[in-house]
């Protein structure tokens, strides 16, 4: 699929960049930020968000992805993700079967640090086989 980029990559991991120094994590003290580019070219802005309760916790990549899709938007183009950690680390699991729901197999994941370290997947690369929404959808049991 043809797709059409806004604005340079380096441009989308400042705006995740801006996202993480919004993060609220003061039980875990690991800060991530992701910028979530949809097809018209907004960014969707997200950090990780903690609680005493621990479990109620939401990931800085599913905060951007329910912004985005609570304001419209389901298709996009890219997302940058931004830890402070020595290598970039990927989504975890559970985010990445929230965005399964609305990305393609090649739908690029960029992955970064605050060291500057740039690794880019495609979304299969970090989730093989995910549950798809058509699945779901067209295979019910009556
Ligand atoms: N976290 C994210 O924001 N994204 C991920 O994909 C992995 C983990 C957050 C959750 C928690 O606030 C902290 O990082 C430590 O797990």
């Amino acid at each position: 699929m043809f797709l059409l980029y806004f604005m340079n990559e380096e441009t989308l991991i400042k705006e995740a960049i801006k996202a993480r120094e919004f993060a609220y994590a003061p039980y875990s003290s690991f800060k991530v930020g992701a910028a979530l580019e949809s097809v018209d070219g907004e960014i969707y802005h997200g950090c990780n968000i903690e609680n005493s309760s621990y479990t109620p916790t939401v990931c800085a990549e599913r905060t951007a992805v329910f912004k985005a899709v609570s304001e419209g938007k389901k298709r996009f183009t890219r997302i940058v993700v931004v830890t402070g950690d020595n290598k970039p680390s990927s989504p975890c699991g559970v985010c990445l079967q929230v965005l399964s729901e609305f990305v393609d197999d090649d739908f690029p994941v960029i992955l970064t640090n605050t060291s500057g370290i740039v690794e880019q997947y495609k979304f299969t690369d970090l989730l093989g086989r995910p549950f798809r929404p058509e699945v779901s959808i067209g295979n019910r049991d009556n």
